[in-house]
């Protein structure tokens, strides 16, 4: 009986010390692993997947000038991202961080096809390939995962972005991008687009929150196969702050026990529109990534869409 007992003492000794073994190792883990699946992803119609929250290096991170100073604090604030979960991170040849978001993906040790980045061309319209090796030498990538043109201001007729697509569509082929898309397209950019595309647009980038009365354009572009990318999702908190949904989002965020931010942007993956958000504070970004940790309410969507709907306030 004795030795029974000691018998039991020792499996329950062993099993304390696996769970021990366990915990340790756990610990031990880098917290960037930890959080590699957090975000949940998304096929695109190339059948690539795409991590569906990105974090954002453009409005706050951009630089006055994109040859700006390299920005050493830039890189350990998004190595902390990295850290926090976010594999995605958001550029444009414009935006000056291409640099930054590269030196940060090589510093964090995570391997490059962990990460999903996306860049887009606006000042080198004229020569699309030319632009993304730009990018791709800033960013020390051989790759993007996504290559948006930025916007269709450059086209001054249908022909223009009947071209500019044809040539996107030859970037595919060099395999320094896996997906090519858009961004600020409206409907009428994107028919002559795929009057002419063998590749249609993977992803449409554009503004995407309850006040700008994007739902109907999402669904024709959803019924295209066309995958909505938004960014200002909170603008309701800030640039068009004041709107009905002050009073309705502090309530829903308090069911939830999260933050308003959150709320918004589930409001948007329950769309199935992937998001963009960016912050210069890390317990921000904690507060956004609380999204993979609820489900709103179908009803509550609809509400947020209701009251969203009913505003006067552009952005
Ligand atoms: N393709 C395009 O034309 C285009 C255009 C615009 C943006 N983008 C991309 O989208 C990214 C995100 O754009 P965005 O800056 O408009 O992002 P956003 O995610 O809509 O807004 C981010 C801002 O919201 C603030 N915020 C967060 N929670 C808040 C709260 N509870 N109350 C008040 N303010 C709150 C943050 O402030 P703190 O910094 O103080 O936390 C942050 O500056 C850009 O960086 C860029 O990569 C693309």
């Amino acid at each position: 009986m004795a030795k029974d007992g000691a018998e039991d003492i020792g499996s329950v000794g062993t099993a304390a010390s696996t769970i021990a073994e366990s915990v340790e190792e756990f610990l031990s883990i880098p917290k960037c692993m930890l959080f590699t699946s957090r975000i949940p992803h998304i096929v695109l119609n190339d059948s690539s997947v795409m991590p569906m929250m990105a974090f954002g290096t453009g409005t706050y991170w951009q630089k006055p000038h994109p040859e700006g100073p390299f920005t050493r604090s830039m890189v350990e604030f998004f190595k902390i991202v990295i850290m926090q979960g976010y594999r995605h991170f958001d550029c444009a040849d414009f935006y000056g961080t291409e640099e930054e978001v590269g030196v940060a993906i090589q510093e964090s040790g995570i391997p490059r096809e962990d990460f999903y980045i996306t860049t887009k061309v606006r000042d080198g319209m004229d020569d699309v390939e030319a632009a993304l090796d730009r990018s791709l030498k800033r960013l020390g990538t051989h790759y993007v995962d996504l290559f948006l043109i930025y916007s269709p201001s450059f086209a001054r007729t249908p022909q223009d972005l009947q071209h500019a697509w044809k040539e996107m569509e030859k970037l595919v082929s060099t395999k320094k991008t896996r997906s090519i898309g858009v961004s600020n397209y409206q409907r009428e950019h994107i028919e002559p687009v795929l009057e002419v595309a063998t590749l249609k647009p993977a992803v449409n980038q554009i503004e995407f929150h309850p006040y700008a009365r994007c739902l109907d354009y999402a669904y024709w572009l959803e019924d295209n196969n066309i995958q909505v990318q938004g960014f200002f999702g909170l603008a309701p908190l800030n640039l068009s702050s004041g709107g009905p949904l002050d009073r309705v989002l502090p309530c829903i965020a308090h069911i939830y026990d999260v933050n308003e931010n959150a709320v918004l942007i589930q409001w948007m993956l329950s769309y199935g529109v992937t998001s963009i958000s960016t912050s210069r504070d890390p317990v921000r970004i904690e507060q956004y990534l609380k999204v993979t940790e609820f489900k709103l309410d179908e009803g509550l969507v609809s509400l947020i869409t209701v009251v969203g709907n009913a505003n006067n306030i552009c952005t």
